[in-house]
């Protein structure tokens, strides 16, 4: 195995976890916010901005190795998927404010839930094409 191979799965690994953590971390938060039993934030904007980071590193390198002779619709897909990155990396960030509202917090929580889930299936769309 070349370095470029270790390097490709290291990437892919990095951005794997990092989905994991942040959506699965919302969909836990939304769930427990929804039956009332989360008071105040899950986390700090320090925990959850690395996680950000790390994660749009990760996706710039993974576009790097595909955009060249990347399929007719692979930008247009793209693009939908990162404006819904930006909304759940906007919410994550609103809902670490100890001053919002724990009824606006779930109702947050839950949109980045759903799209979380559809950047998984943009995801999965992108690596068919
Ligand atoms: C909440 C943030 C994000 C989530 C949940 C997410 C999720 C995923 C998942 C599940 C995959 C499939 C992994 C695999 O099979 O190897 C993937 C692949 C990919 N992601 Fe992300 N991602 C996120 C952010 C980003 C960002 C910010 C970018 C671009 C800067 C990006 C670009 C890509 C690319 C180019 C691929 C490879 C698609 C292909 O196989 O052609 N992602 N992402």
């Amino acid at each position: 195995m070349d370095l470029s191979s270790i390097v490709a799965i290291l990437v892919r690994w990095t951005h794997i976890t990092c989905a994991v953590i942040l959506i699965g971390g919302a969909i836990t938060a939304a769930f427990l916010a929804r039956q009332g039993r989360l008071k105040g934030p899950v986390w700090t904007p320090t925990q959850i901005i690395p996680l950000l980071v790390a994660i749009f590193g990760a996706g710039i390198y993974n576009l790097m190795a595909r955009v060249p002779g990347a399929p007719p619709g692979y930008h247009a897909i793209l693009g939908i998927k990162f404006l819904l990155v930006m909304h759940i990396g906007a919410v994550l960030i609103l809902s670490a404010n100890a001053a919002m509202d724990d009824a606006k917090r779930a109702r947050l929580l839950t949109g980045a839930s759903f799209s979380g889930l559809v950047v998984i299936f943009l995801s999965a769309v992108l690596r068919s094409l």
